[in-house]
């Protein structure tokens, strides 16, 4: 299995893992003659999807979730957020019950690297956004050792943090170009918007009601509404803002193309310290891998290949499948050829 640039797909390709469209499968898995899907996936906002070819037989791209839970997760979000829009009471139970089973799943899981490949449509980003950021978060909670009440208040926070967007105009949010400043300035009242929804509506504990009000707040003032400084911010708002900014420059968005993880990790360590918590930036890339499971790479010394696995605490240096016109030559262990680095991600 490997990752590909839809505008590289050709018939000779099958289609590793499906394709969501709202609440419906759009593309199954293993479906056949890929190339006529082009402009229909780039449309709605799929840049890269999983394949199966002859060069990827032996590379596995675990999730650390079921598809089912994510999918789950991102429906009931859906809901929410619409239940909200119509003055519907919110049925917090199903929200509940989905941080549960992503707490549950990620304990199980024996993956502590999360390989990331964005499969969401332009449409269900905010909804996908919220299943994403619980999920990079409860899996720094699992690293941090965190109790099992401590990881459900993040998990809860986590996956609830943008609920104040639902207040917000829809032609702000979806716009596809930058915002004003007096619209930008409206999407900033999102997390007093919503930690006043989630304390007059539900019984949501003050731990992740804080994580909704604080997660734009940053370690030097900059952020917003409350412009808090250093350890004035709650811990766990703390750490939501690193998955949420991961998660949002990972992404692909109407206005501009998601970032490489490489890139967006870069963007992160250049900002510890200023922005944002030192030690959650140092957890978390640790937990991401930099050149996700099935990446086509290109090498210092000129060649090309593909991401086959993960070498724990190197991300930067994980296995490859060398490649040479069109066949696979032999495996390297970037650990092993020190003198080697990935240049370019394809
Ligand atoms: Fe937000």
């Amino acid at each position: 299995m490997r990752i590909i640039n839809v505008n590289d797909l050709n018939n000779d390709m099958i289609l590793a893992k499906p394709i969501y469209y709202k609440d419906y499968i759009l593309l199954n898995k293993n479906q056949k003659n890929l190339a006529k899907y082009k402009i229909r996936l780039l449309d709605l906002g799929i840049n890269y999807i999983c394949i199966y070819d002859e060069l990827s037989e032996d590379i596995e791209i675990d999730d650390i979730i079921s598809e089912q839970t994510r999918q789950k997760g991102i429906k009931t979000i859906r809901e929410t957020f619409n239940n909200i829009k119509i003055n519907k009471d919110i049925e917090t139970e199903n929200i509940k019950d989905v941080v549960n089973d992503i707490i549950d799943e990620i304990f199980y899981s024996k993956n502590t690297i999360i390989n990331m490949v964005k499969l969401e449509t332009y449409d269900s980003y905010t909804f996908s956004h919220s299943v994403n950021v619980a999920i990079l978060s409860l899996l720094m909670g699992k690293i941090m050792n965190l109790n099992k009440n401590d990881l459900y208040k993040l998990g809860l926070g986590a996956l609830l943090h943008d609920i104040g967007k639902v207040f917000i105009p829809e032609k702000i949010l979806k716009k596809n170009d930058e915002l004003t400043e007096e619209e930008y300035e409206v999407v900033k009242r999102h997390p007093i918007l919503g930690y006043n929804y989630t304390k007059e509506n539900t019984d949501i504990d003050a731990v992740s009601r804080a994580i909704v009000l604080h997660h734009h707040e940053r370690i030097d003032g900059s952020g917003y509404p409350e412009k808090q400084k250093g350890n004035e911010t709650h811990k766990f708002a703390k750490l939501v803002a690193v998955t949420d900014v991961f998660d949002a420059l990972t992404s692909n968005r109407i206005y501009r193309k998601q970032w490489p993880v490489h890139e967006a990790i870069e963007y992160l360590m250049a900002n510890a310290e200023c922005k944002f918590c030192y030690d959650y930036v140092a957890i978390f890339t640790r937990s991401i891998a930099v050149y996700p499971n099935g990446s086509m790479v290109v090498l210092s010394d000129g060649r090309k290949g593909i991401v086959r696995k993960q070498n724990v605490n190197f991300p930067t240096r994980p296995v490859i499948n060398i490649i040479k016109e069109n066949k696979r030559v032999e495996t390297i262990n970037l650990m092993d050829n020190i003198n080697i680095v990935i240049k370019e991600v394809l």
